[in-house]
């Protein structure tokens, strides 16, 4: 189902690439980041293209909560501890900078996109010592953060609150700033070759090259294909619940994102790594969740996430690597895309430019190896791409077509070759090769979203065997 966001916005459209093209600055990417960052250049003069393989907001950006906010979780006192107070303060200012200059940017050229001051919190209904760790992180840093046991919520927790936050309409933002730019849809870049895009209707050459779709399909230089993994998550959109003024995230293994927009409530979670996600539920789980607090709600939308975790817990924003000094990328922005966009955009469309960076822009570096604050991640991520690899050789099919029910898939063995197989409720069935295009792991059914998803970097393709999401470049 389309998240509120998709179903409430009217967007422009724009014409797929016909041939070749030549502009200063090329993005790969028309969701929040690319945009924003084609409309920071165009206002500096610059002639940009934004090459979008979909529709522009097509992607992640139609999957947010759009919750823009400093507050990530349980963030600065872990980046306190794995990397050390200098880059812990440059990531709390770089964050606190992009929610004002996003604020001002809004203000100035008077978009319309459902803008709400609010304050973020982070609550724990048991367990509060996480949040009291995060509370004097925060302070340590110079943050405006308060503990309270008041809050609007219908359940008793303690909640760390960060003030002058904001939530709005991102689909509308990005509807408002993407007018007048040169967008290409339905354009899906195939290779990037020194100052040279090349896609299926034509080559776009570019003195900068941007990759902001979400997780760069180039592997070498950058390998983020073993620097991040990623990660779904799940929303339902509730009617009939008295609107909240702030928003909030749950602190422990279980618990929910909650934010208003209009009539709906946002409620979030049921998170885990993309295709390990074998039992249907995470939807069902959302859906209880709002019936026990809720009892009269009704669920007007229903619809996923996916997001990049980097090792270090830090997006990967600037020069992609020292041997093509004009590429520039975007991406690791965990579930924080709103201000990340923002800090991005200013970073990536300073560098373009040449101009100055903010001294804060060190922490995103993403040339940058922190072997300490990276080594568990890279250790787990590194177990699921070998498991994943091998998994396709060495482990048997282990389920029989005629077994598979109706609306669910499975892997089985098709003379002796491992395929999948989805079965649709009038009992067709649909094969693919589980072979991920990307690197070749083992494909696994997505029951809750009838797709075929890959556990080592996250490509996911629909029961038909198409691209939703990349690194993958290709259909099955
Ligand atoms: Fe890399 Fe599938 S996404 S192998």
């Amino acid at each position: 189902m389309d998240s509120i966001w998709t179903q409430t916005a009217v967007f422009p459209s724009f014409p797929a690439l016909e041939g070749d093209l030549r502009a200063d600055a090329a993005i790969v990417g028309g969701g929040l980041t690319g945009i924003l960052t084609a409309w920071l250049l165009r206002q500096a003069g610059a002639d940009v293209v934004v090459l979008e393989a979909d529709r522009v907001g097509g992607g992640q950006t139609a999957g947010t909560t759009a919750k823009l906010t400093a507050q990530h979780g349980l963030k600065y006192s872990q980046l306190l501890e794995t990397l050390g107070n200098e880059a812990a303060s440059q990531y709390a200012r770089a964050n606190l900078t992009a929610v004002d200059h996003l604020r001002q940017l809004i203000r100035q050229q008077d978009i319309d996109c459902d803008w709400r001051d609010c304050t973020s919190f982070l609550y724990a209904s048991d367990a509060p010592g996480p949040l009291h760790r995060e509370y004097d992180a925060c302070r340590a840093l110079g943050m405006d953060v308060f503990l309270t046991r008041n809050t609007e919520l219908s359940f008793p927790c303690e909640a760390l609150g960060l003030r002058r936050q904001a939530c709005f309409h991102p689909l509308k933002l990005l509807s408002a700033l993407s007018q007048g730019l040169r967008v290409c849809e339905h354009t899906r870049v195939l290779e990037a070759d020194g100052h040279i895009l090349r896609t299926a209707r034509g080559t776009v050459t570019a003195e900068s090259i941007l990759f902001t779709c979400h997780f760069p399909f180039v592997n070498v230089p950058g390998y983020f294909f073993i620097r991040q993994h990623q990660e779904r998550s799940y929303v339902l959109a509730l009617e009939g619940i008295l609107p909240l003024e702030h928003y909030y995230l749950g602190t422990g293994g279980s618990a929910f994102s909650l934010r208003s927009s209009g009539k709906y409530l946002l409620l979030g979670g049921g998170g885990h790594r993309t295709g390990e996600h074998p039992e249907a539920g995470r939807y069902e789980l959302l859906r209880q969740t709002a019936r026990r607090y809720w009892p009269d709600c009704h669920v007007a939308a229903a619809w996923s996430a996916q997001d990049c975790v980097p090792m270090d817990g830090v997006p990967y924003i600037g020069r992609l690597s020292r041997r093509h000094p004009n590429w520039f990328v975007a991406t690791g922005f965990q579930k924080w895309g709103m201000s990340s966009s923002m800090a991005a955009a200013e970073i990536l469309s300073s560098l373009v430019r040449g101009v100055p960076l903010s001294a804060d822009a060190a922490v995103f570096d993403p040339r940058r190896f922190p072997v300490r604050a990276s080594a568990r991640q890279l250790a787990s991520d590194t177990a699921h791409a070998v498991s994943g690899l091998t998994r396709r050789f060495l482990e048997p099919a282990r389920v029989s077509a005629e077994a598979i029910p109706p609306g669910h898939g499975g892997i089985v063995d098709l003379d002796g070759k491992k395929v999948g197989v989805y079965r649709d409720e009038a009992g067709e069935l649909f094969a693919v090769s589980i072979a991920c295009p990307h690197m070749g792991c083992q494909l696994a059914w997505n029951p809750d979203e009838k797709s075929w998803d890959c556990p080592c970097h996250g490509s996911r393709f629909d029961f038909l065997g198409q691209l939703l999401d990349g690194p993958a470049q290709a259909d099955l």
